[in-house]
C-alpha cells in the first residue's frame, strides 16, 4: 500500500512550552491606547499571536540548546568561535568571518568602513535598518526592485529580483560615487519575495564589469534558497545547501542577521573576501561590538548559530516554513483579501492601499489595519507602509510605495491552529473593513520613528461605530 500524505506536517514534536494568554476586547482597548496606538510599545504579554517579527523569536532545537551547553566563553580564540566560522564558510565560502551582535551591527561596520558622505548605495530594496544605516552616512540608499514588484498583485516567481536596466543606467552615470551594490534575500521590504540565481549573477555581471563589490543581506538566505529550487528550472530538486553555496558564489560579501535563517535568538555576522576591507571592519569593529572572536555574542550564541545555519537548510523544515505562510495565503486568496503574491517566504504582506481604500496613504492605512487586527484578534504584526518609510531624511513627509501589512512567522514556533484562527480574525475584520478609519501621528522621533512614534485616530476612534 503506497501513501502519498497531501498534509505537510510540522517536522518536529514539542519539547516544551510557553503559554499565551487571551485578553478581553477591553484590556486589549486599554493597551493600545496606552501604547498610543503603537504596537511595538505593546507589552508582548497582551499579544496572542506574535507576528510582529520573525527576528530573533524562533523556537531553538534541541541540538540548538545542547551546542550552547559547549559554549567556550574565552575573551579570544575560542572554540565556539572556531565552529562558528566553520559553520558560516561551509555554506558562504567567504575567507573573513567577523561576529557581531545582530544585522544591522554589520550593516554599521561595513557602511561607516566603505561608504562615504555623497555616495549612492543600490540595492533591490534596502531594509529599514540598512537603509537607516546608509543614510547616517550621508549616502543615498538607492531601491532598484524589478518593475513587478511594485505591483503588489501581481504574480512573478521572483519579484525580489533587481531591475537590472536601472542598475546597468547608475553604475554607468553614477559610478564614482557607488562604493559597493548590495542584493536583499529574500527582500523584505518588497513583501519576502525571492531573489532568482539567473538574477543574482546578471547583477554580478554588471558589478564585475563596473568595478563594484556585490554584497548579500543574507538574512533569509535559505528561504530565498528554497525558491530557487521551487521555482528556477535548473535548480529543480537540488539541496538547499548547494543552492545557498552557488548565491554566496556570486558575492565578494555578505551581512547576515542570525535572529532569522540562523535560528537564533541573537547574532549576526559580516563577511568578505577581501582582507584589507576585513581588517579595517575588524578595527571598526573593536570599538563597539567586541574582540574578533566573539563581536558583541557570548560562545553560546555562536555555538547556536553554528547550528542553527545548517537546520535552516533541512528540506523538510524549508518544506514546512513555506507552506505555512502559503496556507494562510490559500484561506485569504479565497476570502478576496489583497495581498502580496504570491506569499513571501517568512510573511504574508497585506495589501491595505488595496484593502482600505477609502484611508489615504498619509492616514496610514496599514497601520490602522494592524491596530484593528490587534483590537479584533489579539494578533501583533507590523506596519510597512507610509509610517515606516514616509519619514524623509530632510523632514518631509511622503507616501510609501506600498501599504502594506506584514504577518510575519516565527520559526517553528505557531502551529496550523494557530494559523486557522489567523485566517478567522483576518476574515472577520475584512468582511467590516468599511469601519476602518485612519490616523495621525502625535509625536515622532526623527528617523526610523514607526518603533517609538505616538499616533491617535485622525477622526476619533478607529472603528465607525
Ligand atoms: N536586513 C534585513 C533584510 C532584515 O529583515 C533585517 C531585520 C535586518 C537586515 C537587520 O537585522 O534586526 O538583526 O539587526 N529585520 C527584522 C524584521 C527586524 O522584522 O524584518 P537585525
Amino acid at each position: 500500500m503506497t501513501f502519498n500524505p497531501t498534509t505537510i506536517i510540522e517536522p518536529f514534536r514539542i519539547k516544551s512550552v510557553e503559554p499565551i494568554r487571551h485578553r478581553s476586547r477591553e484590556q486589549r482597548e486599554a493597551a493600545l491606547a496606552a501604547a498610543h496606538h503603537n504596537l511595538f510599545l505593546i507589552r508582548a504579554n497582551d499579544v496572542l499571536i506574535d507576528l510582529l517579527t520573525d527576528s530573533g523569536t524562533g523556537a531553538m532545537s534541541s541540538a540548538q540548546w545542547s551546542a550552547m551547553m559547549r559554549g567556550d566563553e574565552s575573551y579570544a580564540g575560542a572554540d565556539s568561535f572556531y565552529r562558528f566560522e566553520a559553520s558560516v564558510q561551509s555554506i558562504t565560502g567567504l575567507r573573513h568571518v567577523i561576529p557581531t551582535h545582530q544585522g544591522r551591527a554589520a550593516e554599521r561596520i561595513l557602511f561607516t568602513t566603505m561608504v562615504q558622505p555623497g555616495d549612492i548605495v543600490p540595492n533591490n530594496t534596502h531594509f529599514d535598518t540598512t537603509r537607516a544605516n546608509v543614510e547616517a552616512r550621508g549616502a543615498t540608499a538607492l531601491d532598484l526592485p524589478t518593475p513587478d514588484a511594485r505591483h503588489p498583485s501581481t504574480i512573478h516567481p521572483f519579484k525580489g529580483n533587481m531591475d537590472l536596466e536601472a542598475l546597468e543606467r547608475i553604475l554607468a552615470t553614477e559610478g564614482d560615487r557607488i562604493p559597493l551594490v548590495m542584493m536583499t534575500v529574500t527582500n523584505n521590504s518588497g513583501g519576502g519575495q525571492p531573489v532568482s540565481l539567473e538574477n543574482l549573477r546578471a547583477v554580478r555581471r554588471l558589478c564585475l564589469a563596473a568595478g563594484k563589490p556585490l554584497f548579500l543581506d543574507a538574512c533569509r538566505f535559505a528561504e530565498n534558497a528554497w525558491f530557487i529550487r521551487e521555482r528556477e528550472a535548473a535548480w529543480s530538486g537540488v539541496p538547499p545547501k548547494t543552492i545557498a553555496q552557488a548565491m554566496f558564489a556570486e558575492v565578494d560579501g555578505a551581512t547576515m542577521s542570525a535572529k532569522k535563517d540562523g535560528m537564533a535568538n541573537i547574532g549576526g555576522f559580516l563577511a568578505m573576501n577581501d582582507d584589507d576591507l576585513a581588517r579595517r571592519c575588524r578595527d571598526n569593529l573593536v570599538l563597539t561590538e567586541g574582540f574578533p572572536t566573539y563581536g558583541g555574542l557570548a560562545g553560546y550564541d555562536l555555538e547556536a548559530i553554528a547550528v542553527g545555519l545548517d537546520e535552516a537548510l533541512d528540506e523538510d523544515y524549508l518544506r514546512y516554513r513555506i507552506r505555512s505562510v502559503a496556507y494562510l495565503g490559500d484561506r485569504l486568496k479565497s476570502a478576496g483579501i489583497p495581498m502580496v503574491e504570491p506569499p513571501g517566504g517568512h510573511a504574508l504582506y497585506i495589501d491595505a492601499a488595496a484593502m482600505l481604500p477609502h484611508i489615504p496613504a498619509l492616514e496610514y492605512p496599514a497601520w490602522a489595519l494592524s491596530c484593528v487586527l490587534y483590537l479584533v484578534g489579539g494578533v501583533r504584526s507590523v506596519e510597512i507602509g507610509s509610517v515606516m518609510f514616509g519619514q524623509q531624511p530632510d523632514g518631509t513627509e511622503r507616501p510609501a510605495a506600498m501599504e502594506l501589512v506584514r504577518l510575519a512567522f516565527p520559526r517553528r514556533v505557531y502551529t496550523q491552529s494557530h494559523v486557522d484562527y489567523l485566517a478567522e480574525v483576518l476574515l472577520h475584520v475584512h468582511e467590516r473593513r468599511d469601519t476602518i478609519r485612519g490616523l495621525r501621528i502625535t509625536e515622532q522621533p526623527p528617523a526610523l520613528r514607526h518603533f517609538t512614534a505616538h499616533l491617535a485616530p485622525a477622526h476619533g476612534t478607529l472603528l465607525a461605530p
